[in-house]
C-alpha cells in the first residue's frame, strides 16, 4: 500500500497521482484492482449514492458506514475518509474524537476537511501531531456551497487568487499531506503546484500532480447532473438498465426461471447447495 510519503515522492517524480471515490466493497475493488493510488470515501455520497441535492446531509454515521464498507473491499490501498458537514467546527476536541472514529472504528488511512479558518489549521496540527494524516481542500468545497452562492467556479481574479494561495500556504504548514483543489483557474493551479512541496490534486481544476472522480461520475451511473469536468469512461447506468429490463421481458415471458437455476427434488438431485 502506498502511503503519504509515497504521494510526496510521486510529486518530486512528477509521477502523476490517480484517486477515486468508493462508497461500497464492490466499488472499493473495483478502484483497488484498477490500481488507483487513493481511495477517497467523499461524503459526494451524499448526492451520488443516497439522492440528496448536496453534502450537507450527510452525518459522520453515513461516513462510517461506508468508510467500513470500503475499508473491507480495498485492503491495499490508502484510504481517505470525508470529515462530513460541522463535524469540524465546534471544538478541536469534537474533532479529534470525530477523526479518531473515522480512522479507528471506519478503517480509513486519513481524513479529508475543506477549508481554512483557524480552528481547522489547528486540527490538522493536532490530528497529525496525534498521528492521523489529513488531507486538506480547497476552492469549492460543497459543504459550504449554500456560503458560496452555489456550485461556482473559485479562485477568479485577483484578491480570491491571493487569499486561496495563503490558504493553501497555511494548509500545508499545519501539516497536511495532499492538497485538493476543486473548480479553480488552471493558472491557478499551476502556481499553486509550483508554490506548494505536498501534492495538489485537482478535481475541475486543470492539470496538477493528481486527479479526482466521483465514481459515478467517472463510469456513468450518476443520473441527473454531471458537472463539466468530469469525463465518463462508460455507460454503467445502461448496462445496468438493459440487465433490468431483461430479467422483466424473461419474468413476464416465462423464459426465466428455465431449469438451469431450478431445483429438482431429492431423489433426482445428489447435491443439496445452491
Ligand atoms: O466528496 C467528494 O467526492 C470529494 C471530491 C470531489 C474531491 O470531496
Ligand atoms: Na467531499
Amino acid at each position: 500500500m502506498k502511503q503519504t510519503v509515497d504521494f510526496l515522492k510521486m510529486k518530486r517524480n512528477q509521477e502523476m497521482i490517480t484517486m477515486v471515490t468508493a462508497y461500497d466493497a464492490p466499488t472499493a475493488k473495483i478502484v483497488e484492482d484498477a490500481a488507483i493510488d487513493l481511495i477517497l470515501v467523499g461524503d459526494s455520497l451524499g448526492m451520488v449514492v443516497h439522492g440528496h441535492q448536496g453534502t450537507q446531509p450527510v452525518t459522520l454515521d453515513d461516513m462510517l458506514l461506508h468508510t467500513k464498507a470500503v475499508a473491507r473491499g480495498a485492503k491495499q490501498t490508502f484510504i481517505v475518509g470525508d470529515l462530513p458537514f460541522m463535524t469540524y467546527h465546534r471544538s478541536i476536541e469534537d474533532t479529534v474524537t470525530n477523526a479518531t472514529t473515522l480512522v479507528q472504528t471506519g478503517g480509513a488511512h486519513a481524513v479529508k476537511l475543506e477549508g481554512c479558518t483557524g480552528l481547522i489549521l489547528d486540527s490538522i496540527e493536532r490530528l497529525t501531531s496525534g498521528g492521523i494524516a489529513v488531507m486538506g481542500h480547497l476552492g469549492l468545497t460543497p459543504q459550504s456551497s449554500t456560503v458560496l452562492g452555489g456550485f461556482k467556479v473559485q479562485g477568479r481574479g485577483e484578491q480570491e487568487r491571493t487569499k486561496l494561495i495563503e490558504d493553501a500556504k497555511r494548509i500545508e504548514a499545519s501539516g497536511a499531506f495532499a492538497l485538493v483543489v476543486e473548480c479553480i483557474p488552471e493558472s491557478l493551479t499551476k502556481e499553486l503546484k509550483d508554490i506548494l512541496a505536498i501534492p495538489v490534486i485537482g478535481i475541475g481544476a486543470g492539470k496538477a500532480d493528481g486527479q479526482v472522480l466521483v465514481f459515478h461520475d467517472l463510469v456513468g451511473l450518476t443520473t441527473g447532473y454531471i458537472p463539466k469536468f468530469a469525463k465518463t469512461y462508460a455507460n454503467v447506468h445502461d448496462v445496468m438498465l438493459q440487465a433490468v429490463e431483461q430479467y422483466r421481458d424473461d419474468v413476464k415471458r416465462e423464459l426465466f426461471p428455465d431449469e438451469r437455476y431450478t431445483f429438482k427434488d431429492v431423489k433426482k438431485e445428489r447435491s443439496t447447495s445452491v
